[in-house]
């Protein structure tokens, strides 16, 4: 029998896609806003990023699940962290590696060769082509394109739509095509 997973989350849009990802695997899970004790296997949906990634790195890795979307494909040498969520139709390419609390939207890429850190996130249809690299917690807007081998500095934003072609700093935000730093 499969063990029921947990998926900790408040009534937010990771929570339902967890859910919406978990029913389509067919694997038994409840709804819980805070972390159970006792279960096994546990998905930590929480939108703030801040909490969710307090919550990961308070668990041991045995007791985290990810949740691939049926409609994903992921290479199967890619390395995937932790409580990592790839939505419908999103690819995770080649020899790429992903750290913890990856989130990766539906139709989004994270190309061959990749190295994303850990709790970054991925808008609908962003792609990340194939060299980038990510520190952590970088937020990609959806539908923005990173050009091959171009770096993306810790906590950066990039905007909808953004165009990144030449590596971005950390700490700071890009919007347009090329994308230029804001402020
Ligand atoms: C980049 C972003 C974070 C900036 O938010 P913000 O700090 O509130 O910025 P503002 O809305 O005040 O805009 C500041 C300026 O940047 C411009 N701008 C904002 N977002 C832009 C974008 N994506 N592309 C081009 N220009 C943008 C605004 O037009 C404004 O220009 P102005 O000063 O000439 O009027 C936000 O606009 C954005 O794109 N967020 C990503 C959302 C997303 O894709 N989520 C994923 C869903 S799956």
């Amino acid at each position: 029998m499969t063990d029921t997973l947990v998926i900790v989350g408040d009534d937010g849009i990771l929570a339902r896609q967890a859910s919406e990802i978990a029913r389509l695997l067919g694997q038994p899970f409840s709804l819980c806003d805070e972390v159970p004790r006792e279960a096994q296997r546990i998905f930590v949906a929480v939108d703030d990023v801040d909490a969710r990634e307090a919550i990961i790195a308070s668990l041991p890795q045995a007791r985290l699940a990810n949740l691939i979307h049926p409609r994903a494909w992921t290479s199967p040498d890619a390395e995937l962290g932790k409580n990592v969520m790839v939505g419908a139709n999103a690819i995770i390419g080649m020899n790429a590696t992903v750290g913890d609390g990856v989130v990766a939207n539906a139709l989004s890429s994270i190309e061959h060769d990749n190295v994303i850190g850990a709790h970054t996130f991925l808008g609908t249809g962003a792609i990340l082509c194939g060299n980038v690299i990510t520190g952590e917690r970088v937020f990609i807007g959806g539908g923005a394109t990173v050009k091959p081998g171009t770096s993306i500095g810790a906590r950066t934003t990039l905007g909808t739509g953004a165009v990144l072609v030449k590596d971005a700093d950390p700490d700071s935000v890009y919007v347009g095509n090329p994308a230029r730093r804001l402020g």
